[in-house]
């Protein structure tokens, strides 16, 4: 079948490359106004504000206060596609945005920049990932919803990391050979756990990978009493150090249900504004993202995420800017792998 593909990234940008982007400074007031603006904007538009985790605080916030919501991807696309607005303003990186898209077609979607991707899914370009399947055309296609829409719509099942182990021991259970991209390190995790042995494409999350384990090790002899936490976009190493290993909502959970009342947490620090607010009588430090005298890239912190802020949500309203825009047959395709996802994790 021949797409006309609509959204189709740039991926002559390296997957590896930061992109330059400093975040504006505003002071309390101008977030407050804007935080207020922001509302009155949501509710005359009908219009529900959808964020990730590792998204900015004040925007976090701003989504619970109005009704909306702040959730790890699967949630989040779940609660976009439940919720009755006729607008969703999803914060988070582009493929969060297509995937509320794809599961609601007749909704306008809107972003406060279509330029946040993820290393992910821009190491996964489609026509290449097409000629991998094809190379192994008796294999069921299992991708991580950190991908296009493209790569979704050439899959079998999409997952996250909250159900992708349950999916897989599923569909090894059934015996069938899979085939799986594009996070090697969640590939690998679930092959170990599964015995699935999946054949795994070679893709990386830039602020996953630069967790180190002997820097991480040393922190450990710091803070013998801590637990620790980590996504399995970690490396191996790293993981299996871990008290939990899930995803980012399962790690703000596993914070309350474990018995530490410290905790070193190996994922974009994004995620301590709520596991701080969740948790309010523990404390949190961030995983080392290299050793002594290294250097790091992205220091646990996703470039595109903090591409997301208030003004550029504001301005996305106004101007009805940034509209995710996907054509029918392709968003059709692909809606098949994510509702299996969803329908399994009901
Ligand atoms: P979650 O599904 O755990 O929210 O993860 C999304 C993501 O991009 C992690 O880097
Ligand atoms: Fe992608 Fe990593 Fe950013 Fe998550 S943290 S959106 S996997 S680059």
């Amino acid at each position: 079948m021949v797409y006309t593909i609509l959204m189709l990234r740039d991926y002559t940008l390296k997957p590896t490359e930061v992109p330059e982007h400093r975040p504006v400074v505003l002071t309390d007031v101008q977030k407050t106004e804007l935080k207020e603006e922001i509302r009155e904007l949501l509710y005359e538009q009908d219009a529900t504000l959808v964020a990730h985790f590792y998204v900015d605080g004040d925007i976090q916030d701003l989504a619970q206060e109005s009704g909306g919501k702040v959730a790890d991807s699967l949630e989040m696309a779940r609660f976009g596609r439940d919720h009755s607005a006729q607008t969703l303003v999803v914060a988070g990186v582009r493929f969060m945005g297509e995937t509320a898209k794809i599961l609601s077609p007749s909704k306008r979607v809107l972003m406060p920049t279509l330029k946040a991707e993820c290393s992910l899914d821009l190491g996964c370009p489609p026509a290449e990932f097409e000629a991998f399947c094809n190379k192994n055309p008796d294999h069921t296609v299992v991708v991580y919803a950190n991908t296009s829409v493209e790569v979704k719509a050439l899959s079998d099942w999409v997952v996250t990391s909250s159900v992708g182990l349950q999916i897989v021991e599923y569909l090894s259970a059934r015996g069938e050979k899979l085939l799986w991209a594009p996070d090697k390190h969640l590939g690998n995790f679930i092959n170990q756990q599964t015995g699935a042995d999946m054949l795994l494409w070679s893709g990386a999350c830039i602020v996953h990978e630069e967790f180190k384990f002997k820097a991480l090790a040393d922190m450990q002899t710091v803070y013998p009493e801590a637990g620790l936490l980590v996504h399995p976009e970690s490396p191996a190493a790293v993981v299996a150090m871990a008290d939990c290993v899930g995803s980012t909502s399962q790690i703000i959970q596993a914070a309350g249900d474990l018995p530490h009342d410290m905790f070193i947490v190996a994922t974009d620090r994004g995620i301590f504004h709520q596991l701080r607010k969740s948790h309010p009588g523990k404390r949190f430090v961030e995983a080392p993202t290299a050793g002594d005298g290294a250097t790091c890239r992205s220091c646990a912190h996703c470039p595109w995420m903090a591409m997301n802020e208030l003004r550029q949500l504001r301005d996305a309203l106004v101007l009805s800017r940034n509209e995710v825009h996907i054509e029918p047959e392709l968003g059709a395709r692909a809606m098949i792998p994510l509702q299996r996802m969803l329908d399994f994790s009901a």
